[in-house]
């Protein structure tokens, strides 16, 4: 009876070691090039020149970058919106691999025990920000987002992110020297207007603050894509 149960390639395929690697070589290959060649051939359309529209982060959004790192926002929120029509209707436009050229190390994430973030940047004020950080459920009645409170008391140490920001000039991100020499300046300058934000909504922060580095980075996700949609008339 066991032979009944024995599929056929069982006996003709699996005892043939070789055979066996030269179909299993074919089959990936066959998958593989499904996965790969519609991306060579898909039309950028009027979205050609996404890539020069994607802006390195400023050095408070690599502040803010390091702490969404350090403290592992990846593990509960992707940051990919796939071409699905739930999704763009959802989140947004699909993301696009262009929007990804300066994410080093890319924080794609693979779960979404919250929502996707690649579209976060301008749906909710700085204020919303500062508050749901601080408690989940104050701002999302029923949240299993944990709370962050310590960001509203640590600060950003400047020369750590300029020594961040000049190790991403080193594997290419473009920025300028007087740049690099300025990160302080350049990250009280974003920092302020943030703050400003807060003290609209009568919260006291300080543009150090590493909840304003945090902020800055979520309010910055998604905007450079939004932004040329706006231009291009809304296609994708
Ligand atoms: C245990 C999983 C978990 C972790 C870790 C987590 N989140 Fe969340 N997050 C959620 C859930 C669930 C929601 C949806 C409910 C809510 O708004 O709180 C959410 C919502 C959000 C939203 C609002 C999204 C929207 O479109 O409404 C933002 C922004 C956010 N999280 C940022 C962060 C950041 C930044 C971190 C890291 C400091 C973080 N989250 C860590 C689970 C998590």
């Amino acid at each position: 009876m066991s032979n009944d149960n024995t599929h056929w390639h069982r006996s003709l395929i699996e005892p043939k070691a070789g055979l066996m690697a030269v179909l299993t070589t074919v089959f990936i290959s066959v998958g593989g090039l499904v996965e790969i060649l519609p991306m060579f051939t898909a039309s950028a359309g009027n979205q050609a020149d996404l890539l020069e529209q994607i802006h390195p982060y400023t050095p408070l959004e690599v502040a803010g970058r390091d702490i969404y790192t350090r403290e592992g926002c990846y593990v509960c929120h992707s940051q990919m919106v796939r071409p699905f029509r739930d999704e763009t209707l959802r989140y947004g436009v699909w993301s696009r691999s262009e929007e990804y050229v300066w994410d080093r190390p890319f924080l794609l994430g693979s779960r979404r025990i919250g929502p996707d973030l690649h579209r976060v940047g301008g749906k909710y004020p700085d204020a919303w920000h500062y508050e749901h950080m601080r408690d989940p459920r104050s701002t999302s009645p029923g949240s299993v987002m944990p709370p962050y409170q310590w960001l509203h008391e640590s600060k950003v140490d400047t020369e750590d992110i300029r020594a961040s920001v000049v190790a991403l000039s080193r594997v290419g991100t473009p920025y300028t020297q007087d740049e690099i020499d300025h990160v302080p300046d350049l990250m009280k300058e974003q920092g302020t207007v943030i703050v400003q934000h807060l003290a609209d909504a009568g919260i006291t922060a300080e543009w150090d603050d590493e909840i304003v580095a945090l902020t800055s980075y979520l309010q910055r996700l998604g905007r450079d894509r939004k932004a040329t949609l706006a231009t291009a008339g809304g296609a994708q």
